[in-house]
């Protein structure tokens, strides 16, 4: 057994201990029985850090394209696709054993200059079919699980949410996710299909109204036979706020109780607003990441746990208004800028391991999953 210095020596020590435990990397983490683990890949460091690839081979069994499946990214013109990064992040996937997930088809965000000149309702449908379709069937049969609609509901001050402005809504109503979830069956029958979004995890008023907002379009969805298989919780957690609990574990029973996969898609925790030495602020963030999982596992067994990224040297966290207003760099995911785990990664395993179905005869279910013997924090 590694002594807990030299596991968590930082990056070389800790991931080639892993592969030493483990012999192929990629079924470390591969457990019968075990919610998948994923993160999102920026495809810099997947092309030129050996790091960034080890951790994510030693770790993961899902990937899902960072922006490279943006509309911005995919289609800089009208008529171009752009498919490298979907492609090399796919090709890695399968390389390793790994799925990989799309996202996203339709979002408010990340569109291209040209689509500002869609100026129809024929013009938008024709255009969001010729996208889901030739987006889709490219990947038809190796992406399994598809983001269709990200972040449908609008930001909200503290009323009941309707739907987020988008040129979609704009020019299709409300049935443009409708649509979008019907071309995307089209395009793969065979494809899981689900909705993705934010804000629904923490206790307040405004987390609430967006939780029953996304229940209620979930439910009229469903009451119109959209092939909409599965609802995924993005879970960048605001550090700041506690989660509501209750209020988590009853949407998750909720999607359950409808008959839809519950995908824990994004999650992260931000910290701009906690304190700034590391240790607390660590503290504070395994113990937000571990009640919100805990909350989602009471009310069903996700599919998948996905981090928004995993190492925070490459977080989404360092840039824009989520950034610390100190400067200084943000610690939300499972390993921090050397690659060495973080309290987060301790407690988003043991929330994943402990609940394990029994797939082997025998096993112990609740017995924490630790192929290379890394010593939990309390070890020594
Ligand atoms: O660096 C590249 C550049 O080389 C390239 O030429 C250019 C082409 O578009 O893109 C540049 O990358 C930018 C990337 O951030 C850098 O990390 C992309 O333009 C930019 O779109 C991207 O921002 C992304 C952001 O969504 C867009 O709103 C972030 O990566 C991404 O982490 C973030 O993720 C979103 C989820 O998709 C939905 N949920 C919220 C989450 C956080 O905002």
């Amino acid at each position: 057994m590694l002594s807990r210095r030299q596991t968590l020596a930082g990056s070389a020590g800790f991931l080639a201990a892993l592969a030493t435990a483990s012999g192929n990397r990629a079924s470390a983490s591969r457990v019968e029985g075990r919610v998948p683990y994923g993160a999102c890949v920026n495809i810099a460091p997947l092309q030129d850090e050996a790091e960034y690839r080890a951790a994510l081979e030693s770790y993961c069994q899902q990937l899902t394209p960072e922006y490279g499946l943006y509309w911005d990214y995919l289609r800089p013109t009208r008529d171009q696709f752009n498919f490298d990064y979907g492609d090399k992040v796919l090709a890695f996937a399968e390389a390793n054993e790994m799925l990989m997930r799309g996202h996203t088809l339709v979002w408010y965000a990340a569109m291209p200059e040209w689509t500002k000149q869609i100026s129809s309702a024929a013009e938008a449908e024709r255009e969001l079919a010729i996208h889901i379709e030739r987006v889709v069937s490219r990947y038809r049969g190796k992406v399994k699980t598809w983001h269709v609609v990200n972040e449908p509901i609008e930001e909200t001050k503290g009323k009941a949410p309707g739907l987020r402005p988008s040129i979609w809504l704009r020019y299709l109503g409300d049935r443009y996710i409708d649509t979008a979830f019907r071309l995307a069956h089209q395009a793969d029958p065979s494809a899981e299909l689900i909705l993705n979004d934010y804000d629904i995890e923490c206790v307040g008023e405004n987390f609430a109204a967006r939780r029953q907002a996304l229940a209620t379009l979930v439910r009229d969805l469903l009451g119109r036979g959209v092939p909409l298989h599965g609802v995924g919780l993005q879970g960048h957690l605001r550090g700041k706020y506690q989660i509501d609990s209750d209020g988590v574990t009853g949407f998750v029973a909720e999607m359950k109780s409808l008959g839809l996969s519950v995908h824990v898609t994004e999650l992260d925790v931000i910290d701009a607003d906690l304190p700034p030495e590391v240790s607390s602020r660590d503290a504070m963030v395994a113990a937000r990441a571990h009640d919100f999982l805990a909350a989602v596992f009471a009310g069903a067994r996700p599919e998948v746990i996905a981090t928004w990224g995993i190492t925070d040297r490459y977080t989404w966290l360092n840039n824009g208004k989520s950034a610390r207003p100190d400067g200084r760099p943000a610690r939300p995911l499972p390993f921090d800028y050397d690659y060495s785990p973080t309290p987060a990664f301790f407690a988003e395993r043991d929330a994943i391991d402990s609940r394990r179905t029994a797939a082997q005869p025998g096993s112990d279910p609740y017995a924490p999953f630790n192929p290379a013997g890394v010593p939990h924090p309390e070890q020594d």
